[in-house]
């Protein structure tokens, strides 16, 4: 638990930079890391361009994995996950444009796409550290309420809530947001090393108290971080005020 946000932001920069200098990746041996979009990674990945910047850390050798693609939208449209990430993240930094994995929402075969990104996942030797963000409902990726959490990448149907709450970024218009995704599983996030997952806010009070303090239950996915033997949380006062 930190003070706010800012301070949330620093911690899990500093973490994952810490966790990349003592793998020391080579080419032969890459770190592999797991990320997500949305507001609230966004003071992380500022501050993992300032430690980039700073000299204190290289992503040479970092392969990545995006959590989720919306489905139906261009890539290039200016908010689909790959232009939030190359504009937030990737075009800031030193990583090789091949190291870096989205799931592609406008494949015309989306099973096989998401069965390429998990066999592409595990020929890389799995993912070191993946961290994520939470919704206001507990779903982690797009793996909305009531996701198995057996789970693999998939198409998923956004919900009504996340479709409202994601319409903020497309001009508070539900009707422009797209309807489905494709997301990697619970179990594609669960089976990597480590799981970092960052919260914020008030709106996610019940949503961390769901995934701390009541048991483990496919309605708010986030919960299953308690079946992981490394899962971490690092959130702010304002989203512990439920427990
Ligand atoms: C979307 C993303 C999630 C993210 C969630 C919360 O649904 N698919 O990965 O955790 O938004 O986003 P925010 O951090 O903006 O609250």
């Amino acid at each position: 638990i930190e003070p706010n946000y800012e301070v949330v932001s620093k911690w899990a920069a500093a973490y994952i930079v810490s966790k990349i200098r003592k793998a020391n990746p080579t080419q032969e041996k890459p770190f592999v890391l797991g990320l997500p979009t949305g507001s609230t990674p966004l003071g992380t990945y500022k501050e993992l361009i300032a430690l980039y910047k700073a000299g204190a850390v290289s992503f040479k050798n970092v392969i990545t994995f995006n959590m989720d693609e919306y489905i139906g939208i261009p890539e290039d449209h200016p908010e689909s996950y790959h232009t939030f990430m190359w504009k937030n993240f990737f075009s800031h930094i030193d990583i090789p444009k091949e190291n870096v994995n989205i799931l592609d929402g406008n494949a015309e075969d989306t099973t096989a796409e998401c069965e390429r990104y998990e066999a592409k996942i595990k020929a890389v030797g799995g993912i070191d550290l993946f961290m994520g963000g939470v919704g206001s409902d507990g779903h982690i990726a797009f793996n909305e309420p009531c996701s198995s959490l057996y789970s693999r990448t998939r198409d998923k149907e956004l919900t009504t809530d996340t479709i409202i709450a994601n319409s903020r970024f497309f001009d508070n218009d539900v009707n422009k947001v797209p309807k489905t995704a494709l997301t990697v599983g619970v179990a594609t996030i669960l089976d990597a090393r480590e799981v970092l997952i960052l919260i914020s806010g008030h709106n996610k009070a019940r949503a961390l108290r769901q995934a701390v303090e009541e048991g483990v239950n496919h309605k708010w996915t986030i919960s299953m971080l308690q079946l992981h033997p490394k899962g971490i949380i690092v959130c702010d006062e304002a989203s512990c005020e439920e427990l």
